[in-house]
This record gives C-alpha cells, structure tokens and sequence, in this order.
C-alpha cells in the first residue's frame, strides 16, 4: 500500500508512543514509525507488555501496530524515509556544568539534530514534540543548516499537553493543538502539513497557531500555571491546619467562581512527574538568563512550597506519631505520581520515602501498577523497604497507612479489616483527602488529612 504521509517519531517515550499510536489510529493511510537508541524500550513496544501504563493505550496499539504503525531501532532508515519527523526525546534538568539544577540537559535534542543532518537526503518538517526552552528551534535550524547540503529543514514546534493517567483521552479529545511555525512561505506550508494530520481527528477551531517562540513558551507557561494552582491550594492547605478550616469547602468555594474554574485545586502532598518541576526550573533559568529577576523569583516559588508541602507531610507524622518514627511500620498507599500511571519520576512518594527511610522508619510499599519503578527509584537506599502488591497485607501489622497516590481502588478497601491487623494506636494520613475520614474515625483510625482538622481519639 502506498501512503499518504511518512511520519517518524525519535523517542519513543511516554510522549512518542502513544502521541504517535493515536496518529496511526487516526490516519490509517498513514505510515507512522517510531524510533528508539534503546532497543529494550522498542522490544517492548512490539510486546504484548508495553513498556507504559496508560488507559486504552494498548488496545489503539494493538489495531494499529504492524499495520501503519511500527516500532524499531533503525534511525537512519526513519530519518530517509520520512516527510515529518516528530522529536520527542527527553529533555530532564541538567545535572552538570553551567545550569546544573536548572537549565534543560539539551544533550539528546543535540545529538538527534546531528543524526537528522547526517542522514536526511531529501528536504524534511521538523517538529518539536518535547518540552524545550524558548528559543530552541533557532539552535535546532543552526545545527541543520550547518553543513549546507542542499537540504531543507523547516522546524515546527508542536508541543504536547497531555496529561499521563489520561494521555489517550488527551491525545483523542485536546483542548488545543498548538503549532507554531516561522512567517514565511516554506514556514507556513509546513505549518499547513502538520494542521492537515491533526484535522484528521482534531476538530479545526482546536487547531492553533502562534509563531514558534509564542508556541516553545506557551508550553512552559501551561505547565507553569498548572504548577502554580496546586501549589497555591496546597500553601492554603498549611494554613487551614492551623485554622480549622477545610481545604475542601475552600476549594469548592474558591472554584465555583468562573474565572478561577474547579480544577487542579485538590490539596495533595506535592506534585510530581517529571515535568512540572523540570519545565518551572527551565522557566526560572530562562528569566535570570535575561535579568528577570522578579519574575524568576515568583515562579521559583511554586518549586519551593511544593518541596515544603513534602516536608511538612514527613513533619505532620513525626509530630502526631510521639516525635519518633525509628522502628515504626508505614504502608505507602501508591508509589505512582498521579493515579492510572505506573510512572513514579518526581513523585512525592520517592521524596517522602527517602525522608522516612532517614527517621528510620520501616517501609512498606503497596501499587497497583508503579512497584517495580518503586523498587528502581529506591535501590540505592539502605532501609527496612519491602514491596507487596496487596494492600491489605501491606498494611498488615503497621503503625501507619499514608496515602500518596490516589487510585480509585483505595477508597473501596474493606478499612474494618485493615483496621484490625494493624498496630494500635492506628494512623492513617489521607495526603490525597480520597479517604471517607469520618467513617475511618468511627473506625477507630487517628486520621490526618490535609488542609483538614484531624480526627484523632487522643484525649
Ligand atoms: P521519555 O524519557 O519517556 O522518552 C524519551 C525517549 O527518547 C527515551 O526512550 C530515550 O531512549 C529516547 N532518546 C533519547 N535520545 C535519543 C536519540 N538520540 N535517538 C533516539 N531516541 C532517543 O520522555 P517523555 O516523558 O516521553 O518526554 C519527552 C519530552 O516530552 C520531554 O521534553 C517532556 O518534557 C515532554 N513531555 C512529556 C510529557 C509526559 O507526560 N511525560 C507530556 C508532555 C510533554
Ligand atoms: C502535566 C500537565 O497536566 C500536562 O498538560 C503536560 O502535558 C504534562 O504535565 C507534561 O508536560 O509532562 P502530568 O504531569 O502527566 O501532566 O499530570 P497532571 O495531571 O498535571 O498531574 C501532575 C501532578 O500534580 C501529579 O502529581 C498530580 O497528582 C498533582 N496534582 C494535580 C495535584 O496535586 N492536585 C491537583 O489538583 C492536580
């Protein structure tokens, strides 16, 4: 069959994958290849035990796979082959040099810019699908351009906003899709090719475009601004343990006023995964590259209450649990950063268990679907750590239960139960607020939420 459209994903990470599943769902007359440097990651794809969780994420893979949608290792023969080639490789903090804890580690967009000039023999869109700083399409023209071979490469940016747990609805339903491309002829004719994949499936008012340094900061923004609400409900939620307030009502108060919309205002223990605090980091870098202090102060401000809501999680159990949590057991309720994901990268869990770990507590984790990236995460940790997939024997003989990811599953746990086989006094802190805290009192449970008065039988 001859296609439409010769796609390549490079990366075939949790964006590459299934960014590029839904392509090949969509767009049947398409051919869509997704490339990898690790051939374990590509392995996997082209298993029955993709190397993600994500809802629906396997049954779109599954139709399409084999068909118009291929999974492999070979770079060179992608690059050649394809029309689009979409970047999606990672793009973490630098942990070195100029930058370190900060700036973006550019070194793999670096080196795939370098394999698309090496290899391209006929002229190419490029599409930038990880998050990058602003700016960034200037370096990736210069790096191809810089050999003149005859050759062009018309960079787009095309960043991604969906959100894991629900990155198939995402990629099905956005919000938007935000292409940003240069002004000129060549700009806008690349711009018109990537709309027209989109179009397949993304109704046309939902397709927009900016020039490319509104579209690379507009996805620092958005990630931004998403940051920045969580760690605004989670500041009030300090406040509202000290006033007998309820970060709840507050929430609900606060979000039925249509300006400020309902979401993203669920008080937690942080946030996590690997982007928003990676993204507010870039942002910040980005302001004091260009003597924006002021405002590199602001956002650096999101970074720092979420750290200090982990903090006072570790805080709150040592101050209700007698000020010594040496030798005590807790039972983490999910490992995972958000729910419906088995991704544990800058989860709250990781900071939370190390500090633990530290007050020599005894750790028992429990996951419906993140233990075997738990047990990765803390590796290097010498602890009293163990792993069991059953909630109920997890919490089996433990002083504690803290609830750090908000699966679904746990709120239909038979708590009587685990009430019984656990140590007394009994605590459960709630650092989702997914729990019913006054049935898990009448229980017999000492429940501390968060952003909520406790509910304790200590006289
Ligand atoms: P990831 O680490 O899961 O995947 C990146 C992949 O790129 C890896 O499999 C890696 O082996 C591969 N890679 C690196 N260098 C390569 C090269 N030279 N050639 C071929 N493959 C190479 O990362 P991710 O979570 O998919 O994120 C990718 C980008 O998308 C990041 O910039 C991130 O900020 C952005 N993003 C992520 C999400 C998310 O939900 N994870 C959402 C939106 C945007
Ligand atoms: C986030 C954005 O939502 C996506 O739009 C973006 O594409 C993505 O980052 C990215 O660039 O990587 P993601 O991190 O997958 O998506 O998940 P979110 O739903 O945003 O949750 C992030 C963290 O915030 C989780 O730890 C979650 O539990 C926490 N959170 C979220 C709260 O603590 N409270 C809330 O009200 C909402």
């Amino acid at each position: 069959m001859e296609f439409g459209k010769k796609i390549l994903c490079i990366g075939a990470g949790y964006v590459g994958g299934p960014t590029m599943a839904m392509i090949a769902y969509k767009c049947p007359q398409y051919r869509v290849t997704v490339v990898d440097i690790n051939p374990a990651r590509i392995a996997q794809w082209n298993s029955d035990d993709l190397p993600i969780y994500e809802p629906g994420l396997e049954e779109i893979v599954k139709t399409s796979r084999g068909k118009n949608l291929f999974f492999n290792t070979d770079i060179e023969g992608g690059i050649k082959e394809a029309e689009i080639i979409f970047v999606s490789v990672n793009t973490p903090t630098k942990t070195f040099g100029s930058g370190m804890g900060m700036a973006a580690d550019l070194q793999y967009w670096d080196k795939t810019a370098k394999q698309i000039r090496k290899f391209a023999e006929s002229d190419k869109i490029i599409v930038e699908k990880s998050t990058l700083p602003v700016k960034t399409a200037l370096a990736m023209e210069r790096i191809l351009t810089a050999t003149n071979n005859g050759i062009h490469f018309e960079v787009l940016s095309n960043p991604e906003f969906l959100a894991e747990g629900t990155g198939i609805k995402d990629l099905e339903d956005p919000d938007r899709v935000l292409i940003g491309s240069r002004e000129t002829p060549s700009g806008l004719k690349a711009r018109d090719s990537l709309i027209e994949v989109y179009a397949n499936w993304v109704p046309q008012d939902r397709i927009i475009t900016s020039n490319v340094w509104s579209s690379e900061l507009s996805k620092l923004v958005a990630n931004a601004f998403l940051a920045q609400r969580i760690s605004s409900i989670n500041s009030i939620s300090a406040l509202c343990e000290r006033t007998d307030a309820d970060i709840t009502e507050v929430a609900r108060a606060v979000g039925m006023d249509r300006r400020l919309g309902n979401k993203f205002l669920n008080a937690s223990v942080g946030f996590g995964g690997s982007c928003f605090k990676k993204d507010i980091l870039n942002l910040v870098y980005l302001c004091r590259h260009y003597g924006l202090e002021e405002v590199a102060d602001y956002w650096q401000g999101v970074v720092t209450i979420n750290e200090y809501q982990k903090e006072r999680v570790i805080t709150n159990m040592l101050s209700t649990m007698f000020n010594t949590l040496a030798g005590k057991r807790i039972c983490l309720f999910g490992f995972a950063f958000k729910a419906n994901t088995s991704d544990t990268r800058e989860s709250p869990a990781v900071t939370i268990s190390k500090r633990l770990i530290e007050e020599k507590a005894e750790l028992v984790i429990t996951d419906p679907k993140a233990l075997d990236n738990a047990k990765m995460d803390l590796d290097t940790i010498e602890g009293n750590i163990s792993y069991v997939e059953d909630p109920y024997e997890a919490s089996d003989g433990c002083d504690a239960i803290a609830v750090m990811t908000e699966w679904e599953a746990y709120k239909n746990l038979d708590f009587e139960m685990i009430y019984r086989s656990m140590a007394k006094p009994a605590f459960i802190f709630d650092g989702r607020n997914i729990l019913d805290h006054k049935i898990l009192f009448a229980i017999g449970f000492n429940v501390f939420p968060i952003g909520k008065p406790p509910l304790t039988h200590f006289k």
